[in-house]
């Protein structure tokens, strides 16, 4: 059989900001309690941005930690791709600012906004170039400061989110083709524009020249995440030609702890095979599955060869799911 050329996961990397809100910290000042979070979520806290702390400054540490596990410099990378939606400016990319800070070479660097999903589909166009050999070290980073976003008014959203970034380092590798290469292994990508007045942010450059507050029909995106998600899933391993139940662990989205074990649920994966970090940092957006990940590689769970499940939904609505041998 012909040899394919792969991408691969070499190393991941996480970082999250100092300071720590947690639920009675919100019931402070918004009509919410500690109980009703951890009940309807899973949430025990997040963490929060200082004031002049952008994102370009999140998805910097996650990303040095994830070169340096992979034994790579700065000087090594060629691609650079930010899943963010809280850039630091309208233009340039927030990548384009990464790039700067950690000072790689003139290469390719650009955001990608598909909002939760946006660390899914990010990985899917990093594959497009470094699987056709057109890059040969990629840095992919989910960082999204939500709390930016947020109607400190609106209790129905505010208590769910929190800030963060997550890295991989994405490398070529040959394969055999077959569904025991390394890499990225399989996709699902999905959007359903005409679901949007369900999860969207009420500003923007081209309309009323505002960041505006993120705006949620909350048991809608709920009921949506649990069915679309699961059939994503299926198509994402049919991609890849493996069994769902043969992953090793699965790293959804940290949303909502009701929605990640309902999507294990419907599709018949094994509650111990499921990473689950959103009750220390809530609904990170791009950046909860390498967060996830990075997670569950530092405290061993993860190991070379293991089969990873990746899903998220998010704005768009968009959803999607991809597999990955490490
Ligand atoms: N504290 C106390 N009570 C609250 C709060 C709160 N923080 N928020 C809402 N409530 C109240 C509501 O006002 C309502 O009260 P009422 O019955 O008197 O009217 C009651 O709780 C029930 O409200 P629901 O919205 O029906 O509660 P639900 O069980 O659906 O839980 C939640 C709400 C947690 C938002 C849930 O719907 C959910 O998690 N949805 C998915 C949201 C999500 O994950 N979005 C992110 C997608 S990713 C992205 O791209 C951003």
């Amino acid at each position: 059989m012909p040899k394919v050329l792969r991408s691969v996961v070499t190393a991941v990397g996480g970082y999250l900001p100092e300071q720590v809100v947690s639920n009675d910290d919100l019931a402070k000042f918004v009509d919410t309690s500690d109980e009703w979070i951890r009940e309807r979520t899973g949430i025990q806290q997040r963490h929060k941005v200082r004031d002049d702390e952008p994102v370009s400054d999140l998805a910097v540490a996650a990303a040095r930690v994830a070169l340096e596990r992979a034994g790579k410099t700065p000087d090594d990378v060629d691609l650079i791709i930010v899943a963010t939606t809280t850039p630091d400016l309208t233009f340039p990319a927030t990548a384009a600012i990464v790039q700067r800070k950690l000072g790689c070479p003139v290469g390719i660097a650009f955001d990608v906004q598909a909002v939760c999903s946006g660390f899914v589909y990010a990985l899917s166009v990093a594959d497009g170039f470094v699987a056709r050999g057109r890059s040969k070290c990629a840095l992919v980073i989910g960082a999204d400061a939500m709390t930016r976003l947020m109607d400190w008014n609106d209790r129905g959203t505010c208590v769910l989110f929190g800030d963060g970034a997550g890295a991989v380092v994405v490398e070529p590798m040959e394969g055999e083709g077959t569904a025991d290469d390394r890499g990225l292994i399989g996709f699902a990508l999905r959007c359903d524009g005409t679901k949007q007045d369900l999860l969207y942010v009420d500003g923007g450059a081209s309309t009323d020249g505002r960041i505006g507050h993120l705006r949620m029909q909350g048991n809608q995106v709920f009921r949506h995440a649990v069915v679309n998600i699961s059939e994503a899933i299926n198509s994402a391993a049919a991609d890849a030609g493996i069994d769902v139940a043969a992953v090793d662990w699965f790293i959804p989205h940290q949303a909502n702890l009701r929605i990640l074990q309902g999507v294990a649920h419907r599709c018949g994966i094994d509650e111990d095979k499921v990473v689950t970090t959103v009750m220390h940092h809530a609904n990170t957006s791009a950046a909860s599955i390498p967060l996830a990940m990075n997670a569950a590689v530092e405290d061993g769970r993860i190991q070379p060869g293991h089969l990873l499940l990746l899903e998220a939904m998010g704005g768009g609505l968009t959803w999607g799911a991809c597999v990955v041998r490490l």
